[in-house]
């Protein structure tokens, strides 16, 4: 079998140069994971968002170094083609960047993933240059930061107001100065996300940032219709798997109450 090209940052970066939109989806476990990577994904993202749909907790707060490890291993080992990039998890790089080096660098070694992903602008920027002058690839995330929830109250759109649009188009400045190889856009106005993609040279990924950005980034359950109280505007839901599985699981039961499973040819 002819392995297929890897998609490395620098494929990302002339993905951007030539207008090739990028596509990106979370995973966070093996056998989904080799499905997505059979599609022709470009970047697979290892989200804290696991702390939602994984572990059903109501924010991403919760979740762990090891939990994000856990899932990054599994993720891994399905990958074969992707870029592989893991959240850095609430409390492991804020405010201390040699916690923030040794985190980076845990996850790198643990995972064998390609990059990590950190939320926030110039707050963070020491660390962001810690991790990135030890060889770490990074990612940054602006916009709507799900792990500064307590901070904004709500989910709601943000930057919608010129102050913090304006602090927001410095910060996407200051993380390409400082080195990070794409940027993610969280749940803003699309007129703002597309005129930060335009001032960029660095690819950015938007979810809920209209389409006037290099590429696109979903939830996987979101999208398959898995989780079903959560329907933000942006989402497009692909398909209704909560409907399938439960139906599929439905049909089992029954089929063991009444009997009519093993049948005669399931058995030995
Ligand atoms: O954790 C996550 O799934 C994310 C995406 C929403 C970009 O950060």
């Amino acid at each position: 079998m002819v392995k297929p090209k890897k998609v490395t940052t620098h494929v990302l970066q002339e993905m951007k140069l030539h207008g090739r939109k990028i596509a990106m989806i979370t995973a966070y476990d093996y056998s989904l994971a080799r499905i997505i990577d059979s599609t022709g994904i470009d970047i697979v993202l290892v989200g804290d968002s696991a702390s939602n749909v994984m572990a059903g907790n109501e924010s991403t707060l919760p979740i762990t170094l090891d939990q994000m490890i856990y899932h990054a291993t599994s993720v891994v080992k399905a990958i074969n083609r992707a870029l592989v990039v893991v959240d850095m998890p609430f409390g492991t790089y804020q405010g201390n960047s040699k916690e923030a080096l040794c985190s980076a660098i845990k996850i790198m070694k643990e995972t064998g993933a390609h990059a990590v992903k950190l939320e926030g602008g110039r707050e963070i920027l020491e660390s962001v240059g810690r991790i990135l002058s030890a060889g770490i690839p990074v990612m940054g995330h602006l916009g709507l930061m799900p792990q500064s929830i307590h901070k904004y109250g709500t989910y709601v759109v943000r930057a919608t107001e010129e102050e913090e649009a304006g602090k927001l188009i410095n910060d996407a400045q200051l993380l390409e100065k400082a080195g990070c190889f794409a940027l993610v856009l969280e749940k803003i106005p699309a007129k703002l996300a597309s005129s930060v993609s335009a001032s960029l040279k660095i690819p950015v990924i938007g979810i809920g940032a209209g389409r006037d950005v290099d590429g696109q980034v979903l939830v996987l359950h979101d999208m398959l219709g898995i989780i079903q109280d959560f329907s933000p505007r942006f989402l497009r839901r692909y398909h209704n798997l909560y409907e399938e599985i439960k139906g599929a699981v439905q049909n089992y039961t029954d089929d063991v109450k009444n009997m009519n499973f093993p049948n005669e040819k399931e058995q030995y």
